[in-house]
């Protein structure tokens, strides 16, 4: 069983389950085959996804894989395989992956595009001299760097009182609204999200207090917290590494993530959207503080084929994982947040291990497909727990693709 967009839909397919509008009334029960008129009856009331048996020919029909011959395939397969070297191929999820890289590949092949992408790192060149390296990284001192850099880091005042809100049990939807309208800027990002097809909602939603009533206090403080984070990305000059992309793959992780949560009905997936949005803050925190340090734990990862964090662990003694998390605790940040962000390499020692999980597989797939970038060369290797902790289909991996890839671009746009 997948859930497939409504926009994805056509004639001839089974419904799983019933399909019901907002309020439960059954619009076309379980087992139904899909004619062009129930689309527009769901398009209507609103429904914009269905869950569809599914066969995996299914699958592959969403890339529109027709007109590509197996020979580009095949080339692609040949080209995205060098990264895959260090991930666990063998897992379903893993494969599933794999196959919608070389199918999106192979597509950009077929329309003549360059399969090398812009990867937006400039690493600084030492000319391989190692004991330059070795000087620059005795140069570190640790415990200056923690007490004098980045536990100066701080985040927008407005998140600071967002967090208020969300750790006061006794907080209002009065309380949201009025901390949320002061910020012009946070607003209008929070209403065109709201009213994007991402979110879906069938009515206009115009003011603060209407989408407090509409997604729930806690949903909306959540989601004001992740994107009044946005802010953050503007301030980093980075020589290494070109922060609309660093954006755009911490964006494109959120977005992943809350497709997973639909998914699996996880009811809250808020959380996850902003836990996505924040999960690789740590990083940030390190190219705005130590921005030479990070740079050469970048190049350390690429000289070697190595993963990120093993690197910034050998070469600065710390990950971004461990700072981002750190950083967090101290400015008090709901624990499931701090959790996701300490944990989502490591998903299997998360307290909260499902929502760890879904960020680590969010990574997993927005960092094979490129998604914007963090640094990372080589593609993640799938926590085997986690995937299985997820309970998710492999097959619900190219719908969830697909609608991520459509709705990365102009989520881009309207948060600017
Ligand atoms: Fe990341
Ligand atoms: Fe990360």
């Amino acid at each position: 069983m997948t859930k497939i967009p409504t926009r994805n839909i056509h004639p001839g397919m089974i419904v799983k389950n019933d399909v019901k509008d907002r309020n439960g009334r059954i619009l076309l029960p379980q087992n139904s085959s899909i004619e062009e008129k129930h689309i527009r009856v769901f398009k209507m009331w609103g429904i914009f996804e269905v869950d569809i048996e599914q066969s995996e020919d299914d699958s592959e029909e969403m890339l529109e894989t027709s007109n590509l011959s197996s020979k580009e395939i095949k080339k692609a397969s040949k080209i995205i395989s060098p990264k895959y070297a260090k991930s666990n191929i063998n897992n379903p999820g893993t494969k599933a992956l794999f196959k919608q890289n070389a199918l999106l590949v192979a597509k950009n092949l077929n329309k003549g595009e360059d399969a090398e992408s812009d990867d937006g790192l400039s690493l600084p060149d030492t000319d391989g001299d190692l004991e330059q390296e070795e000087k620059f990284f005795q140069e570190i001192n640790l415990n200056s760097i923690l007490d004098n850099e980045i536990k100066l880091f701080t985040l927008p005042d407005i998140f600071y009182r967002l967090t208020e809100i969300i750790n006061n049990p006794r907080s209002s939807a009065r309380d949201i609204s009025y901390v949320v309208e002061k910020d012009t800027a946070l607003t209008a990002r929070i209403l065109k999200l709201v009213n994007s097809p991402f979110y879906g909602f069938p009515q206009k939603i115009e003011t603060i207090s209407k989408a407090v009533t509409i997604i729930g206090t806690k949903q909306l403080t959540t989601l004001a917290m992740g994107i009044s984070v946005l802010e953050l990305f503007d301030y980093v000059p980075s020589n290494y590494l070109d922060m609309e992309k660093f954006w755009k793959h911490c964006l494109a992780v959120g977005i992943c993530a809350k497709l997973i949560s639909e998914q699996i009905d996880y009811s809250e997936s808020e959380k996850l959207f902003v836990g996505g949005i924040m999960h690789d803050i740590g990083r940030l925190v390190m190219l705005k503080k130590i921005p030479k340090q990070t740079a050469a734990a970048l190049k350390y990862a690429w000289d070697n084929d190595m993963f990120l964090s093993r690197a910034e662990k050998k070469c600065i003694g710390l990950t971004h994982s461990k700072i981002g998390s750190d950083l967090c605790d101290s400015w008090k940040l709901p624990p499931i947040l701090v959790d996701m962000i300490k944990y989502h390499h490591q998903p299997a020692q998360g307290k909260y291990n499902l929502e760890c999980s879904i960020i680590h597989l969010a990574e997993v797939i927005v960092n094979a497909l490129e998604i914007g970038t963090s640094g990372e060369k080589m593609v993640l290797y799938l926590n085997e727990k986690s995937w299985k902790n997820i309970n998710m289909s492999s097959n619900a991996i190219p719908p969830i693709i697909e609608q991520l890839n459509n709705e990365i671009d102009p989520i881009l746009e309207l948060m600017r």
